[in-house]
C-alpha cells in the first residue's frame, strides 16, 4: 500500500475502515465503482456536502447521487418508494441505475440542489459496497472529478483533478463500465430517462415511441438532470466526433495541416495513417460500443496529456449503451450542453 497526499489506500479490510471512519467524520473519500469513481461524503452531514461542491467546484443547483449498500436503507433517503422504483431496484440493483425519488427530509438541501427530489443507487462494485457497508451511511457522491472534467475511472484519475484536497482515494483499479449511471425519474409510473447510461432504453423496456406513449398517458414531461445543462466531459483539446470507419482518414487530413491528433477508432487501427502518422497518436481502439465507453475519458485524458490539438473518435450507433457514449461523445465535443 503507498500512502501519499491524499492517502491513496488499497482495498483491504483495515483500509476500508479507515475510509469509512474518513466518511464518518465528515472526510471526502474517493472511491471506485462500476461506472466511474466517486468523491463520497456522509450525506446527512450539510457542512460536508458543502465542502464537497467547494472542492468540486460544483453549480449549487445540480444534485448529487446518494449511494447506498444495499436496498434496505432506500426509506432514509426517500419519503416515497413507489411500485415502479420497487420493481426497478429489485430488478437492476445493485448496478448503474439511480432512481429519482421524492426526497426525505431528513436529506439536506445541499444534496437535492434544492429540489424536492433525491437520486439514489446501490453501486454494483465490491470495494463500493463494502465501503458503504462498513460507513452504515448513505454517502452523496459525484463523479470524481473537477466540475466540468471528462470522470474519472481510475485512482489516478482522480488524484491529478483532486490533489490534496480530499482526504482518501481509494484505489480499486479501472473501472468496469466507465461511463455514469443511467438516472430515471421513478416517481410515476413508466421511467422517465433523465441521462443517459449503461442501463439502456431497452434493458428498461422503453424504445422511443413506446416510451413517449406511456408518458403522456401517465406522468407530465419531466426536463433532463440538472446536471445534463452543463459542459461536461471536457478535455482541454478539441473532439472531433466522426463516422464509423473515418477516423484514420480524417486524423491523416487534420495531420497533413498540421495539428497534432488524437485517434481514438474501432480496432484494428495499426500504425499506418498516410505519411502523417507519426503527427498521429492513437488513444484507444475499441471493437464494441461498451468498449469505447469504458476507455473513453481515459482516452480523453491521455489525449490531453500528449498534448494532442484535436481528438478525432469514431460514432458508435446510437442504440443500446450506444445512446449513452454518443451522449458523451457529444458533450466532449461541445455539441450539447
Ligand atoms: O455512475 C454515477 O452516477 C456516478 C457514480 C459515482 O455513482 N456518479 C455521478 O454523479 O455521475 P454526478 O454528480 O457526476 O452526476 C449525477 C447526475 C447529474 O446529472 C445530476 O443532475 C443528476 O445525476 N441527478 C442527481 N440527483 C438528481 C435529482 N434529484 N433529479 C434529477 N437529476 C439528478
Ligand atoms: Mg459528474
Amino acid at each position: 500500500m503507498s500512502v501519499v497526499r491524499p492517502r491513496v489506500l488499497a482495498t483491504q479490510t483495515a483500509d476500508l475502515q479507515l475510509a469509512a471512519e474518513t466518511l464518518r467524520a465528515g472526510g471526502l473519500v474517493a472511491f471506485p465503482t462500476e461506472t466511474v469513481y466517486g468523491l463520497g461524503v456522509h450525506a446527512r452531514d450539510a457542512a460536508a456536502v458543502e465542502r464537497l461542491f467547494r472542492v468540486k467546484g460544483r453549480p449549487a443547483d445540480n444534485p448529487v447521487i446518494v449511494h447506498l449498500a444495499d436496498l434496505d436503507a432506500l426509506g432514509q433517503v426517500a419519503a416515497q418508494v413507489t411500485p415502479l422504483a420497487r420493481s426497478l431496484a429489485a430488478q437492476f440493483w445493485p448496478g448503474p441505475l439511480t432512481l429519482v425519488l421524492p426526497a426525505h427530509d431528513e436529506v439536506p438541501s445541499a444534496v437535492t440542489g434544492g429540489a424536492s427530489t433525491v437520486g439514489v443507487r446501490v453501486p454494483d462494485h465490491p470495494v463500493a459496497r463494502a465501503l458503504l457497508a462498513a460507513a452504515d451511511l448513505p454517502v452523496a457522491a459525484p463523479s470524481a472529478n473537477r466540475s466540468g472534467r471528462p470522470s474519472p475511472t481510475t485512482a489516478a484519475h482522480v488524484t491529478a483533478d483532486l490533489g490534496a484536497d480530499v482526504e482518501v482515494v481509494v484505489d480499486g483499479g479501472a473501472c468496469r463500465l466507465g461511463l455514469e449511471s443511467t438516472v430515471v425519474d421513478a416517481r410515476g409510473r413508466v421511467p422517465v430517462v433523465l441521462r443517459e447510461g449503461a442501463v439502456t432504453r431497452e434493458d428498461l423496456g422503453l424504445d422511443d415511441r413506446g416510451s413517449d406513449r406511456l408518458l403522456r398517458a401517465s406522468h407530465p414531461p419531466t426536463a433532463p438532470s440538472p446536471g445534463t445543462r452543463y459542459r461536461h466531459y471536457a478535455p482541454r483539446c478539441a473532439v472531433e466526433v466522426v463516422g464509423p470507419g473515418q477516423g484514420r482518414a480524417i486524423a491523416a487530413l487534420r495531420a497533413r495541416a498540421g495539428a497534432h491528433v488524437g485517434l481514438v477508432a474501432a480496432a484494428p487501427v495499426g500504425a499506418d495513417v498516410g505519411a502523417a502518422g507519426d503527427r498521429v497518436t492513437v488513444l484507444a481502439a475499441f471493437r464494441t460500443a461498451g468498449e469505447l465507453g469504458q476507455q473513453l475519458y481515459g482516452a480523453l485524458r491521455r489525449g490531453e496529456q500528449a498534448g494532442v490539438d484535436v481528438i478525432v473518435i469514431e460514432a458508435v450507433p446510437d442504440v443500446g449503451i450506444g445512446r449513452a457514449v454518443m451522449d458523451r461523445l457529444r458533450r466532449a465535443a461541445g455539441q450539447l450542453g
